[in-house]
C-alpha cells in the first residue's frame, strides 16, 4: 500500500484518535437516587446492586433469569428465578401523591429449533426481596399455587408469556398482572408482527412507563434497535397505591416448564423512578410538638432568610443574563417583548403557525430593516418557563446568528423578557415540508422535480453545518416539519442549533428512549437511544428518513401493511430493495411521473443513510454528491444489518480532523472489526 507522506500522517493522528477513543469505550452503568441504568450484566460486579433470587444468574453479559444451558437440557426444566434491584423506590406518599416512573428492558427469551418455548418471564414491582418457593411452570416465578391472587402479595407485574394456559388468550402475549398470573389485561404480540420466542435468537425493546398523576401504565415494545413505537400496545389506569408497598422493589422474574423450556434473558434495563418529596405539613408538626415552639421559629427564620437570599440571586442572575445578552457584538436585532405581542396579535391562536420541538410559533408582522419596513415574520416563543443553561445559549445564539446558507431559515432577531425566550425568524411562506406532504389535497406542489430540489436543498445545508462552518454544529432534530419552504418551494432548514443550547443535561433516556419526543418517531438514530447524544451521524441517519419519506410519500413513524406484515417504513423500502422492487416504494401520487433514476438513487441513499450502525453511514460531501449524480450510487446490502451497541464506531468523522474530501461512502480508515456480542 503507497500513502503518501501526507496521508501516513493523517491515518497514524485517525489511529492515535481512535485508540484513545476506544480505551473509552465501556460499559455504561449509572446509578442516581432515582434510577439506574445497566447496558450489560456482569455477575461478578453487578451483586452490588442487584439481588440474584432461585435460578437466576448473569452469564454472556446478560440476566439470566432461568438457567442458560442449551446443552443440558434436564437443567432448564421447572426452573424460576428473580433478578432485583437492591434498593427500594418510595412509589407513594400520603393523599393521592404517587411516583411516575419509566423503565426501557431489552429482552431475548431463546430457544432453540426443537424447542417449545415454555413459559414466560415478567417485569415486577415487589414488596421484598423473596420468591415463592416453586414458582416455575405457569408461576412465572411471581406466584405459585398457594399464593396466587392474594393480596399480601402486593405485586404488579408486566408478563411476556409464551405458553398458552387456560386463562391465557395464547402463547405469545403480554399482560398486566396484578397479584396472580391470571392478567387483568391482556394483548396478543401476533396481530403485532411480535413473536416473543421465534426459532431465532430475537432481542426486543420495552417500554414500561406510569404516569403517577393520570395513573396511566403503558407497555411499548419493538424489535431491537427499533425506536419507541408511537402507540402502547398496553394500557390500563392503575392505582399502584392499592396494590403495592410504599417501598417497593424492581426487577424481573421468569421461569420454565417441562418439557417445554426457554431461556429467559434481559440485556439491558434502565428505570426512572419520580422522587416524592418527603416535606409535607405533618412532618412540620411534629418537630413542633417534638421540640418546641422556638426551634420552629428558628427554623422559618432561616426559611425565610434561605428564600430571600435565593431570589436576590436570581434575579441578579436573570439581569447578568440579560446584559450578556444586549452586549454581545454580532448580535442579531433585539426587539422588544411588547412590539412582538402587538405584531401577533397578542400571540392569538389565529396567528399560530406551528407548534415544534421547543415551543409554538406564530406568524406577525414586524417593523424590520433599516428602513421600518414591515415584513412577515415567524416568531418563536419557547415553552420553557426559565432559561437553564443561559451560558450555553448565548454561545449557540452567536453560533446560529453566524450561520448563513441558503437552506437555512434566516434568524431576524430575538427577544427575552422575563426568563422568556423569542427568535424571530423569516417567515416561509410554504410552510414546511411535512404538511405538503400529507395534508395538500393539490398534489401537483410537489411534483418530482420540487422534490428532488428539496432533498438537494437539505443536503447541501447540512454539509454546511457539518463542515463549512469553523464550529461544526449538529442539527439534532431533522425531520419533515423542521424543513420550510420558501416561496419557490426551495428547502429552508429551521431550529438547527439550538437544541444542544436548550438542552439542560437531561440523561439520553428521559429524553429519547422514555420521553419519546413527540413527532421524532423514525428520525432519530438507533444509538441515540443508547448515548443520548446527537451526532454529525445521526443527524445523515435522520437525512436518511427525510429522503426515504420524501420519495416514498410515507411517514417514517407509520407502520406500512404488505403481505399482512406491518413494516416500519425503512424496513419496507429495505425489503422491496432485497426483492429488487425498490421503485415500488416511490409514492403512488405521482402517479409514475418521476426520473427513474433519481429515483432509484434516492432511495439507496436514504437506505444507505439509516445504516443501524453510525460508522457506516455516507457522510454529508458523499450525500451531496450522491443526489448530484456526480458520485456512485451507494452499495446497498440487500439485508438490513444487525445493530450491534457497542459497536465500533469511532467519532473519527466527527473530530476536528476533517477527513479528506474525497471520502468514500463506507470506509473511515478505522473501523477495527464488530466488538464481542457474545450473544448470539
Ligand atoms: C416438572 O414439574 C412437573 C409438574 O410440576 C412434573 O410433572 C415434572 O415431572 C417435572 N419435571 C422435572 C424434570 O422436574
Ligand atoms: C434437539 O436437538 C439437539 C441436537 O440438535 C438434540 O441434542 C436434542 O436432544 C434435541 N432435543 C429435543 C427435545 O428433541
Ligand atoms: C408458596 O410460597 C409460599 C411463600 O411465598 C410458601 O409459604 C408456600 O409453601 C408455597 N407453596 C407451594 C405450594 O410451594
Ligand atoms: C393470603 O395470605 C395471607 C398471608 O400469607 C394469609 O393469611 C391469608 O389467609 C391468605 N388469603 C387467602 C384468601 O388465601
Ligand atoms: C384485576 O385486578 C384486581 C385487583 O387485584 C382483581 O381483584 C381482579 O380480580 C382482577 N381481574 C381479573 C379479570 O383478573
Ligand atoms: C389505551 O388503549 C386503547 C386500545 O386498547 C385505546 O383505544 C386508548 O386510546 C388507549 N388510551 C390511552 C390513554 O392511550
Ligand atoms: C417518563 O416518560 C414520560 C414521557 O414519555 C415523561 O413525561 C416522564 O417525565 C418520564 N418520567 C420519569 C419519572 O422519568
Ligand atoms: C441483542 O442485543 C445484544 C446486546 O445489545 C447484541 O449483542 C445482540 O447481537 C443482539 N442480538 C440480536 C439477534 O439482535
Amino acid at each position: 500500500m503507497g500513502f503518501s507522506n501526507g496521508s501516513s500522517i493523517t491515518v497514524a493522528i485517525v489511529l492515535i484518535f481512535c485508540l484513545l477513543h476506544l480505551s473509552g469505550i465501556q460499559a455504561q452503568r449509572t446509578f442516581t437516587p432515582n434510577g439506574f441504568s445497566f447496558d450489560e450484566f456482569d455477575l461478578s460486579r453487578d451483586t452490588d446492586h442487584l439481588k440474584f433470587i432461585g435460578d437466576a444468574s448473569a452469564s454472556l453479559g446478560a440476566l439470566q433469569l432461568t438457567p442458560d444451558s442449551k446443552n443440558n437440557l434436564f437443567s432448564l426444566y421447572n426452573r424460576s428465578g428473580r433478578v432485583m434491584y437492591l434498593q427500594s423506590f418510595k412509589l407513594w406518599s400520603s393523599g393521592d401523591i404517587q411516583a411516575s416512573f419509566n423503565s426501557t428492558f431489552l429482552i431475548n427469551i431463546y430457544r432453540t429449533d426443537n424447542w417449545t418455548a415454555g413459559q414466560g418471564l415478567a417485569f415486577l414491582i415487589a414488596p421484598d426481596l423473596s420468591i415463592p418457593p416453586k414458582s416455575s411452570g405457569q408461576w412465572l416465578g411471581l406466584t405459585n399455587d398457594t399464593t396466587d391472587g392474594n393480596q399480601t402479595n402486593q405485586v404488579v407485574a408486566v408478563e411476556f408469556d409464551t405458553e398458552k394456559q387456560y386463562y391465557d388468550p395464547d402463547d405469545n402475549h403480554i399482560g398486566l398482572n396484578i397479584n396472580s398470573v391470571i392478567s387483568n389485561k391482556t394483548e396478543s404480540l401476533d396481530e403485532h408482527g411480535i413473536r416473543l420466542c421465534p426459532a431465532e435468537a430475537t432481542n426486543y425493546s420495552v417500554w414500561v412507563q406510569y404516569n403517577g398523576v393520570s395513573k396511566l401504565m403503558e407497555v411499548y415494545m419493538a424489535k431491537g434497535g427499533e425506536p419507541k413505537p408511537e402507540q402502547p400496545l398496553l394500557n390500563a389506569t392503575i392505582n399502584l397505591k392499592q396494590y403495592v408497598k410504599q417501598e417497593s422493589y424492581f426487577g424481573f422474574a421468569g421461569s420454565t416448564g417441562y418439557p417445554n423450556v426457554e431461556l429467559n434473558c434481559v440485556l439491558e434495563w434502565s428505570l426512572q423512578v419520580e422522587i416524592l418529596s418527603n416535606k409535607s405539613n405533618l412532618i412540620w408538626l411534629k418537630i413542633g410538638v417534638g421540640v418546641g415552639v422556638p426551634a420552629v421559629a428558628l427554623l422559618i427564620l432561616i426559611g425565610v432568610l434561605y428564600m430571600r437570599k435565593k431570589k436576590v440571586s436570581s434575579d441578579e442572575e436573570s439581569n447578568v443574563f440579560d446584559a450578556q445578552l444586549r452586549w454581545l457584538p454580532g448580535m442579531p436585532r433585539e426587539f422588544k417583548y411588547k412590539d412582538l405581542k402587538k405584531a401577533t396579535n397578542n400571540f392569538h391562536e389565529s396567528m399560530k403557525l406551528g407548534q415544534g420541538g421547543f415551543g409554538i410559533v406564530y406568524r406577525g408582522n414586524l417593523n424590520v430593516g433599516d428602513h421600518n419596513t414591515a415584513a412577515e415574520v415567524a416568531v418563536k416563543q419557547f415553552s420553557r418557563d426559565k432559561m437553564e443553561g443561559k451560558d450555553d445559549f448565548l454561545a449557540e445564539l452567536t453560533i446560529i446568528h453566524r450561520l448563513r446558507h441558503k437552506h437555512l431559515v434566516r434568524l431576524v432577531g430575538w427577544c427575552y423578557d422575563k426568563g422568556k425566550l423569542l427568535l424571530i425568524y423569516d417567515f416561509m411562506p410554504n410552510g414546511s415540508l411535512d404538511k405538503h406532504l400529507y395534508e395538500t389535497s393539490n398534489e401537483n406542489t410537489l411534483n418530482w422535480e420540487r422534490r428532488h430540489r428539496i432533498l438537494a436543498g437539505v443536503a447541501s445545508a447540512l454539509h454546511y453545518l457539518h463542515n463549512e462552518y469553523d464550529q461544526k454544529v449538529v442539527h439534532r432534530d431533522l425531520k419533515a416539519s423542521n424543513i420550510m419552504l420558501d416561496s419557490d418551494y426551495n428547502a429552508r432548514l429551521g431550529d438547527f442549533g439550538l437544541a444542544r443550547a436548550l438542552d439542560n443535561e437531561r440523561n439520553s433516556y428521559a429524553d429519547l428512549g422514555l420521553a419519546g419526543v413527540p413527532g421524532t418517531m423514525g428520525y432519530v438514530a438507533p444509538e441515540c437511544f443508547h448515548t443520548g447524544r446527537a451526532t454529525p451521524e445521526s443527524d445523515v441517519y435522520g437525512f436518511g428518513a427525510v429522503v426515504l419519506e420524501v420519495v416514498c410519500g410515507r411517514s417514517p413513524g407509520i407502520q406500512i401493511n404488505h403481505n399482512q406484515r406491518l413494516y416500519a417504513l425503512v424496513d419496507w423500502v429495505w425489503m422491496l430493495h432485497r426483492e429488487g422492487n425498490i421503485l415500488e416504494a416511490v409514492d403512488e401520487r405521482l402517479d409514475n411521473d418521476y426520473v427513474v433514476d433519481e429515483a432509484k438513487r434516492l432511495l439507496l441513499l436514504g437506505l444507505a443513510c439509516s445504516h443501524p450502525i453510525a460508522s457506516e453511514r455516507p457522510q454529508t460531501q458523499a450525500i451531496y454528491q450522491i443526489i448530484a449524480g456526480t458520485l456512485p450510487l451507494p452499495n446497498v446490502h440487500p439485508f438490513k444489518p444487525v445493530f450491534t451497541w457497542p459497536s465500533m464506531e469511532t467519532s473519527c468523522g466527527i473530530s476536528e480532523l476533517s477527513v479528506s474530501s474525497t471520502t468514500t461512502l463506507s470506509s473511515k480508515g478505522c473501523s477495527v472489526g464488530s466488538v464481542n456480542n457474545q450473544w448470539a
